[in-house]
């Protein structure tokens, strides 16, 4: 397994471009399978779990070709309605591919995501809305059996506004008979960008991005232009706090600052200078870093992926902040390794009290999921001496060549090969 070994203490700067977002392209590929034609997808970042996903399409009968960001998904033969275990395990995420199956095929067998390292991550509410709309489900030697007639439109509300969700019931009441109203959506950017794919291949969804989402189905999709997937505003984000973290000055190119703005309103509290210009984010500080507290919430609130990062910025800014998670349990395995950092935080319950110190210490520690891992890499470039992040595989799921991406700022960061 890859580790970072990164010798802290230098200040970044220079320019780093954002790769298209994980989370929306993850959706958008897994909606291929509601097309019997070509589809073409564009700025779709080389991650682990983009290459699950491109695994995922082929093992249910698609051809899929990526090169250059671009990514080629075609329906071969028939297609197979098993997602298996092996790849499901990997990613949570191949749960997408059961609203798009139904409505394709009437039928999916999909592996039921387990517990991961952020909590238990149930699907009951991805499933109960499927329900209303006419699918029948029964679980059998750990998979999900879905079967339908042909999926018809559905008052749906959602208990929570669950992002997957919210993806899955869009997805099928995309190819489903009549209208289907999703009360209580999740507004996420991500969402509106599959959305605005889907609708560019003759889709009819109005409201992405709002509490009430209206799904009209058609009979057929068909793309007319490749589709570009939208920049990873997690992945901005994280350079934006490096660049603070750092005392360096870092501009951020194809950041997508209107989806930011709960973040944005945090750092700058937190005294980080953030400029605007053209698509280009700069961050840099003049003053101490002072701490905030911070709440995790459904967008437009603050995102839950930033919170681990957040918290290692607070780890050394001046004062205490106070970080409350309110979407996952479990979230705050990043804590104690922070703290084999020199660290001061406190956990109750899904609170963490962070008290500033000047300075962390490199120390070898270890990414328990993909954000923990980034706020870990943040802390050891900012800490005295050298810090080993094992298990970086974590990180190469999220983010598109990070230290490539860092040392090209200046950071003294490498990667070391593992068995
Ligand atoms: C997506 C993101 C993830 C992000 C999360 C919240 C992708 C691929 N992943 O995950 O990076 O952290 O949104 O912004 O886009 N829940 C249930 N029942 C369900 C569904 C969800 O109880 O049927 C709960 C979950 O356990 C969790 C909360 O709702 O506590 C949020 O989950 P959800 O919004 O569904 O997140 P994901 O789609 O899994």
């Amino acid at each position: 397994m890859d580790s970072l070994l990164i010798t802290g203490g230098t200040p970044l700067n220079g320019t780093v471009k954002v790769s298209g977002a994980k989370n929306a392209a993850l959706p958008i590929l897994l909606g291929a399978i509601l097309f019997d034609k070509k589809v073409i997808f564009e700025n779709v970042p080389h991650l682990r779990d983009i290459h699950t996903t491109k695994n995922l399409l082929e093992t249910l009968g698609f051809e899929t070709n990526f090169e250059n960001g671009c990514m080629e998904v075609c329906q071969k033969n028939t297609i197979s309605s098993e997602a298996p275990y092996d790849l499901v395990k990997t990613m949570r995420a191949s749960v997408l591919c059961l609203g798009p199956l139904l409505a394709r095929l009437g039928e999916a067998n999909v592996a039921m995501p387990g517990g991961c390292a952020i909590g238990t991550r149930p699907v009951d509410l991805h499933l109960s809305a499927l329900e209303k709309m006419g699918a029948k489900f029964s679980l059998d030697n750990g998979y999900i059996k879905g079967r339908c007639q042909k999926l018809h439109g559905a008052h749906i509300q959602f208990d929570f506004p669950t992002v997957g969700g919210t993806e899955n019931i869009m997805m099928a009441a995309s190819l489903a008979d009549g209208e289907t109203i999703l009360e209580n959506a999740a507004r996420e950017p991500e969402i509106v960008d599959l959305a605005n794919f889907l609708n560019s291949c003759g889709a009819k969804i109005s409201g992405a991005g709002e509490s009430q989402i209206k799904i009209q189905g058609v009979t057929r999709l068909e793309q007319k232009n490749p589709y570009k997937i939208m920049p990873d505003r997690i992945e901005a984000g994280t350079y934006l706090i490096a660049a603070a973290m750092t005392n360096g000055e870092v501009r951020v190119k194809d950041c997508p600052y209107h989806d930011m703005e709960a973040l944005f309103d945090k750092l700058r509290a937190c005294n980080v200078i953030l400029e605007i210009e053209g698509d280009s984010v700069i961050a840099k500080k003049h003053q101490e870093l002072n701490a905030v507290d911070i709440r995790t919430l459904p967008h437009p609130g603050f995102p839950t992926d930033m919170q681990a990062q957040f918290m290692a910025m607070l780890s050394i800014c001046k004062g205490s902040g106070i970080v409350e998670e309110t979407i996952f349990e479990n979230r705050f395995m990043h804590v104690p390794e922070l703290k084999r950092m020199g660290a001061d935080i406190r956990v109750t319950g899904n609170s963490a009290m962070v008290r500033g110190i000047p300075s962390l210490t490199g120390a070898p520690v270890m990414a328990s999921d993909l954000r923990a891992g980034a706020a870990l890499v943040l802390a050891g470039l900012c800490a005295e001496g050298e810090t080993r992040v094992d298990r970086i595989y974590h990180v190469d799921r999220g983010y598109e060549g990070m230290e490539l991406k860092l040392q090209s700022l200046g950071a003294k960061i490498k990667r070391i090969k593992g068995e």
